[in-house]
């Protein structure tokens, strides 16, 4: 008899809440026979929302639908499959997803054989699933972070029993090994090297959605880059929510992402990036090493979220802003032409006038190059959303406004430093805003446009920079 999955796993928040010191099970993909070739003459499209955790989990789901035999096309109406992979990091994200299911209505009428997936962090969430349940009935399966590799199982089930499928774990979690993966990029790969987040600020709802902070096996991440630099691949960026925290137990000791990030840089891969990092967790080690090897990438993402001592306490973040500065002029005594980035959230809750001009004050200190500035969004389920001195929403605009032209000043100084240089630039292919020109990104990270052939796509190349501009560079090959 087929399982009735409308009645099994759906989300809470409380049970997710939990850390239970339990070890990490590494589980590995299999494919059970029943399910190959389901695909064969159907297509999908994945559509994905939210940060680079979803693009690689996207490139899973692709993987897994390429191996059941279903092809990648780019038009939705005409798509067999059609998955969302969500986000609810703030209420915009969300509320975009619901427009473009509310939108798909009439397609599913249209075509009531077709299957809507939604996956990714919304379904975590307990009051998405209610929703989802009472108003968006055109969405057949449902699943949440922790099972993208039970998909085969959900869409078989689907269309054999027609039934709704709802499945979402709200536990610690595991490890899935040996998942196909379809890159998006043949020079640029993601590579997964921790899931989850143990940190529990307070404004945030990842901790939630993805569960226990867990890393992946050293060998398991060498491997894979080791296979990467042998299939061509000139760029790895090591992915993990705080990816400082990495650790794995081993006979001596503890092997860290010093450990890792050094054992990578030994691999041969050209260029090696990391995100997302944490103040609180970055090591000297860690910086020692960035600086040691010229295969690590210059630019660092560092979300610093306030400048504000206070408010970092209410936010949970375990470090000063005195700490964040000394832990960034550390790295620049080490790395001079380091380019640095970050985020910054403002209206956090009794965030006031002199915490907002601390916030200033520090990007001024930190001369961050560019940043991801986000007015605060309470999400159900976490403490900050109870504070009772919510910030009134034009104040917090009115704020966001100010700290942005802050940024771009930031921006655009990072960019003029590169005017007269010449800089290495991974071609990513033709410029969408302007197709005579090629485009990709240097060692910091920044942004370059220049006249070039076909040819140059996927190849590292040296360019001039003859005009910086606030958002690119432009340039010459030489
Ligand atoms: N409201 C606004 N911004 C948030 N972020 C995370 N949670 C929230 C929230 N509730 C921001 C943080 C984080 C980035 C990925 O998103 O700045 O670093
Ligand atoms: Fe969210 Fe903080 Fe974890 Fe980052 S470190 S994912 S902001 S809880």
């Amino acid at each position: 008899m087929n399982k009735d999955y409308s009645k099994y796993f759906e989300p809470s928040l409380k049970d997710a809440r939990k850390r239970i010191e339990k070890e990490t099970e590494n589980i590995s993909f299999t494919l059970e026979e029943k399910y190959i070739g389901i695909g064969i003459g159907l297509t999908y499209l994945i559509k994905t929302y939210g940060c680079q955790g979803n693009l690689a989990d996207s490139e899973k789901i692709a993987g897994i639908l390429d191996l059941l035999g279903f092809q990648e096309i780019d038009d939705e109406s005409k798509a067999d499959v059609l998955i969302f992979n969500t986000c609810c990091i703030r209420a915009n994200a969300e509320n975009r997803i619901y427009g473009e299911l509310g939108r798909l209505k009439g397609l599913k009428k249209e075509r009531p054989e077709m299957l809507i997936c939604l996956c990714g962090c919304m379904p975590q969430e307990e009051v998405t699933i209610e929703l989802l349940k009472n108003k968006y009935k055109q969405v057949d399966i449902i699943f949440g972070t922790h099972n993208i590799h039970m998909l085969p199982s959900y869409i078989y089930e689907a269309y054999q029993t027609r039934k709704r499928i709802l499945e979402v774990y709200s536990m610690e979690g595991n490890i899935v090994e040996g998942v196909p993966i379809k890159r998006a990029h043949e020079k640029k790969a993601w590579v997964d090297i921790m899931y989850g987040c143990d940190e529990f600020c307070t404004y945030c709802i990842v901790p939630y959605t993805r569960g226990k902070e867990r890393s992946r096996l050293p060998k398991d991440i060498i491997n894979e880059t080791i296979q990467l630099v042998k299939d061509g691949y000139i760029e790895i960026t090591l992915l993990g929510q705080n990816v400082n925290a990495y650790q794995v137990k081993v006979e001596n000791g503890n092997y860290t992402f010093a450990n890792l990030l050094e054992d990578l840089a030994k691999t041969g891969i050209q260029r090696i990036r990391y995100t997302t990092s944490h103040p609180k967790d970055l090591d000297k080690a860690t910086m020692d090493v960035m600086a040691k090897y010229p295969n690590i990438m210059p630019h660092l993402h560092l979300p610093v979220q306030s400048g504000s001592n206070q408010i970092l306490k209410k936010m949970n973040r375990k470090y000063t802003k005195e700490q964040y500065l000394e832990k960034v002029n550390y790295l620049k005594s080490l790395i001079p032409d380091l380019a640095l980035t970050t985020d910054i959230i403002v209206g956090f809750p009794g965030e006031t006038d002199d915490d907002f001009k601390e916030t200033l004050d520090l990007v001024e200190k930190a001369q961050f190059e560019g940043a991801y500035t986000f007015i605060y969004s309470p999400r159900e389920g976490t403490p900050a959303a109870k504070f009772t001195n919510q910030v009134d929403p034009i104040i917090s605009k009115e704020r966001l406004l100010l700290l942005n032209k802050y940024i771009n000043d930031g921006f655009a100084r990072g960019n003029k430093r590169f005017e007269g240089e010449t800089v290495e630039v991974l071609v990513e292919g033709f410029s969408a805003k302007n197709p005579q020109l090629l485009t990709g990104y240097t060692k910091h990270n920044k942004l370059v446009n220049f006249v070039g052939s076909k040819e140059l796509i996927g190849n590292l190349v040296n360019v001039k920079i003859e005009k910086a501009y606030t958002w690119h560079l432009k340039g010459k090959i030489i």
